[in-house]
């Protein structure tokens, strides 16, 4: 049975030109959203904007690299502007270098902190007054297993910038709940899209084998998790963080 959770609704996602993002803003346009599909990478926004048109699907694609505040705000702008709302926030941009510690740069620091957190609470923050008039909105941060178990190989940077997601989720949560917004974060595990080329077929497979159902994540997983979390069905979930990594690490 076909679903339209999101007629009516706009919904931007950071980080959409491809991956999960982009499987979401196909998702969620499928059961009638508005999809404002955003990122830095041009080229492959510029994909996804053809592969959607393609489709005929109602959306709007702006170019925005999150870890700056003007074109966050302005991604917002741009939003309002064609659809006069905004319903869902979901801040899936993200990066994901794969670096031992002591070869970790201030640099990659840096950018992994600007990106992965500050891209968020800027988006967050820019959404919260529309969101507070329409007294209504749906926040989803994109966590990682790695923001709850730590990163054992070698992307620290990368865990500590997944766990702050976290602490940030519950602080929305608590603040905007009572304007008819919710937020919750979601914490996937070994989806294999651009940001996890660096696992080669060995460890893919090894990943694979100690996951109990067997098999790694897919796009279509992730987005079905983020597609009821963005929905009316989910309103009495707040503050919450979901794990969906085939039972790998379980709380
Ligand atoms: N794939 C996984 O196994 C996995 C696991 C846990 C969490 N995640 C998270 O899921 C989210 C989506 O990742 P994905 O796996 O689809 O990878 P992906 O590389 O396919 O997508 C990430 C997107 O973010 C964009 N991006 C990077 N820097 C940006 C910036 N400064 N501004 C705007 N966009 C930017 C990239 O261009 C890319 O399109 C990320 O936040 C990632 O950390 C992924």
């Amino acid at each position: 049975m076909r679903k339209d959770r999101f007629t009516g609704k706009v919904a931007i996602i950071t980080g959409s030109a491809q991956g999960i993002g982009f499987q979401l803003a196909r998702d969620m346009a499928g059961e009638g959203a508005k999809v404002v599909i955003s990122d830095v990478d041009e080229s492959s926004l510029k994909e996804a904007d053809d592969a959607l048109a393609e489709a005929g699907i109602a959306h709007l694609a702006v170019r925005c690299d999150v870890s700056s505040r003007p074109e966050v705000d302005a991604l917002v702008n741009k939003t309002v502007e064609a659809y006069g709302r905004v319903d869902i926030l979901v801040n899936n941009a993200g990066i994901l270098k794969n670096f031992p510690i002591e070869e970790t740069t201030d640099a990659l620091i840096d950018a992994t902190i600007d990106i992965n957190v500050k891209g968020a609470l800027y988006a967050i923050r820019a959404v919260t007054p529309i969101m507070k008039k329409q007294k209504y909105g749906r926040i989803i941060n994109v966590s990682s297993i790695c923001g709850k178990m730590g990163d054992h190989s070698t992307t620290f940077a990368y865990g500590a910038s997944k766990g702050a997601l976290l602490s940030a989720t519950r602080s929305v949560a608590y603040n905007l709940g009572p304007f008819g917004i919710t937020c919750n974060s979601i914490a996937p595990h070994a989806v294999m899209t651009k940001l996890m080329a660096y696992w080669d077929e060995g460890r893919r497979e090894d990943a694979a084998a100690k996951i109990p159902v067997r098999r790694l994540g897919t796009v279509e997983d992730i987005s079905n998790l983020m597609m009821f979390l963005a929905s009316d069905e989910a309103g009495f979930i707040n503050g919450e963080n979901v794990n969906i990594n085939g039972g790998y690490y379980m709380d």
